[in-house]
């Protein structure tokens, strides 16, 4: 049993997420945590929300609210909206927190004593008509190196640059429109980046060929051009007060905290507990923890350069980054997902309109690993027809309401495998080797491909066995047949739990059965779980098709091109 530390990057308190946002970094680590503990793992699975920084501010001033309680109001939201889409964090906390507070002091100090803090004098873009200094995401201009004309302070979107915001071209206020900026000098904090390259490089060197290309590709990219000293202190009053003396009005720049907050949250997980967790065996432990980090691609500097740096900085034995899992987009109609615009599906009306289920296993089969991925609705209704419905679903009911109605709610006993039922046993085999081995490997689109394989199996073998024509002549091997059937029943369950855990339980519970593990899976002895007597229930439909009217109805009310 190893020790697997997964984290989702924590996202912005005040953005409400969408299937975007599930598909980048959620979603993923959920399946993966789901997954290695069905391995039988040790798993600590840490979410939570990024709340610092000048977006929580002015979004507060916005709704009217101090920023504490529009924080306290975001943060259930999204909580309730990811328990909804049934991840299963170990803990969901905050970033804004006493824990990571202590975290990121202590960090910081390291630092300073480690001599990795220089202080210096910079100039800012002070907004006259806001009355304030303009951070980061605030300012909107031209990024001076690809040109993109939205390019935002702290980083263009479209080359993925990180910005200094007075490197902007024709920079405007986002928050007020206006181009009456002005720049101030003022005193400042800086991670002296430039020091920690060669501990830096060497270590990200050491993670070829184990993180996927879109991650390393990055951070190469980042250690060729040179690294910049950079700003960690920002004018503020919303984020953590900088603990160093003649810094005391200023804060913690939000991307100095935000990573941070992985410790920080482990800390409040901690604390409901003491006696038995302890936040150290996870981050201070690299020997024995295996770090696995989920993320978009414009996370990927900070969580393979700016935090790993930091962690380095300070000296101590820290439980670093194994594995970054980056992500594309996952784009609605080949667009953005825009509240304002009332275009594509925001998360909490996703599970109204549909269980959960359905997403995460449309979101899994199509994520946006190595390019973006559009979502639509004729795809999504499609894959749920065809492959939850038409495959899953089917054979499930097909198999139990067949048995009960021919032989009754027991499991059919008796009778030998023939040459068919062994077949069956080492394509399995193949096949659930291979899921394991992708999902190992969070190579999601071919685990999913590869699952869907799986049940597939389940159809062609009641096919050619034909246990309706059967049962006919021969009701002893109709009975080894439906009883097989019945026992890949219990294995899809299994082999379906990461992705789809409601759906798997249901099907667990027709024979009122819990999971179990997937750890040396061994199809020939799983297939005789059941040998006959053991009772079940036909119950409902697993799922429900979609409809075309449905379908049309969810353009209309979601925005659609098509
Ligand atoms: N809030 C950031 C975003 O949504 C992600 C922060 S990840 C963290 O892009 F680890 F730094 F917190
Ligand atoms: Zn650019």
């Amino acid at each position: 049993m190893s020790k697997i530390l997964i984290t989702s990057a924590l996202p912005y308190i005040n953005g409400v997420p969408h299937l975007g946002h599930m598909a980048g970094c959620l979603l993923p680590s959920d399946v993966y945590a789901r997954f290695q503990r069905l391995m039988g793992n040790e798993v600590l699975y840490i979410g939570g929300t990024d709340e610092h920084g000048t977006t929580s501010e002015v979004g507060a001033l916005k709704a009217g609210m101090d920023v504490q309680s529009y924080c306290d109001m975001f943060h259930a939201r999204h909580a309730k909206i990811y328990q909804d889409f049934n991840l299963s964090f170990d803990f969901f906390g905050r970033t804004s927190t006493p824990e990571n507070k202590e975290a990121t002091y202590h960090i910081f100090e390291q630092l300073d004593k480690n001599g990795y803090i220089e202080e210096k004098s910079i100039k800012q873009v002070y907004s006259i008509d806001d009355k304030m200094f303009l951070a980061d995401r605030y300012i909107t201009g031209t990024c001076p190196y690809c040109g993109y004309d939205k390019a935002r302070g702290d980083q263009c979107e479209n080359c993925t640059r990180v910005l200094e915001p007075t490197e902007l071209i024709n920079a405007r206020s986002t928050i007020s429109g206006s181009t009456n900026l002005e720049v101030r000098e003022t005193k400042h904090l800086f991670l002296n980046l430039p020091k920690l390259e060669e501990k830096l490089s060497a270590w990200v060197k050491t993670k070829e060929p184990f993180w996927p290309e879109v991650a390393y590709t990055i951070a190469l990219k980042w250690l060729k051009e040179g690294l910049q000293e950079r700003c960690i202190t920002r004018d503020l009053k919303w984020g953590f007060p900088v603990n160093k003396p003649g810094f005391e009005d200023k804060v913690f720049y939000v991307w100095f905290d935000a990573p941070i907050g992985y410790i920080g949250i482990t800390k409040q997980w901690e604390a409901l507990d003491k006696e038995h967790r302890h936040w150290q065996d996870w981050w201070l432990n690299p020997e024995n923890v295996r770090h696995v980090e989920f993320m978009g691609k414009d996370n990927v500097p900070y969580h393979s350069i700016t935090f790993p740096a930091t962690l380095i900085g300070t000296g101590e034995d820290w439980t670093q980054v194994d594995f970054l899992k980056g992500f594309s987009y996952l784009t609605y109609d080949g667009g953005k997902f825009s509240k304002s615009e009332n275009r594509g599906i925001f998360a909490e009306d996703a599970v109204q309109e549909f269980p959960a289920d359905y997403w995460r296993y449309w979101i899994m089969a199509n994520s946006p690993e190595s390019s973006d991925a559009s979502f639509t609705w004729d795809l999504f209704a499609g894959a749920v027809n065809k492959d939850l419905n038409g495959v899953l679903g089917n054979f499930v009911s097909r198999v139990l309401k067949m048995t009960s109605s021919k032989l009754g709610d027991n499991v059919p006993s008796g009778g030998e495998f023939s040459d068919l039922e062994k077949g069956l046993i080492d394509t399995l085999q193949t096949k659930i080797n291979n899921y394991i081995k992708f999902m190992e490997q969070m190579e999601f689109r071919k685990a999913l491909a590869e699952l869907r394989a799986i049940w597939v199996e389940g159809n062609n073998y009641i096919t050619v066995a034909e246990p309706w024509t059967v049962i006919k002549e021969d009701e002893q091997r109709a009975k080894v047949i439906l009883r097989t059937c019945i026992n890949l029943i219990r294995i899809f369950a299994i082999v379906s739990a990461p992705i789809m855990p409601e759906t798997s339980s249901k099907m667990l519970s027709k024979f009122n059965l819990s999971l179990s593990g997937l750890c040396n899976f061994d199809v020939a002895k799983e297939i005789n779980f059941f040998h006959g007597g053991e009772t079940f229930e036909v119950g409902d439909m697993l799922f429900e098709r979609i409809a075309p009217e449905k379908i049309e109805e969810m353009k209309n009310k979601y925005g659609s091109s098509k």
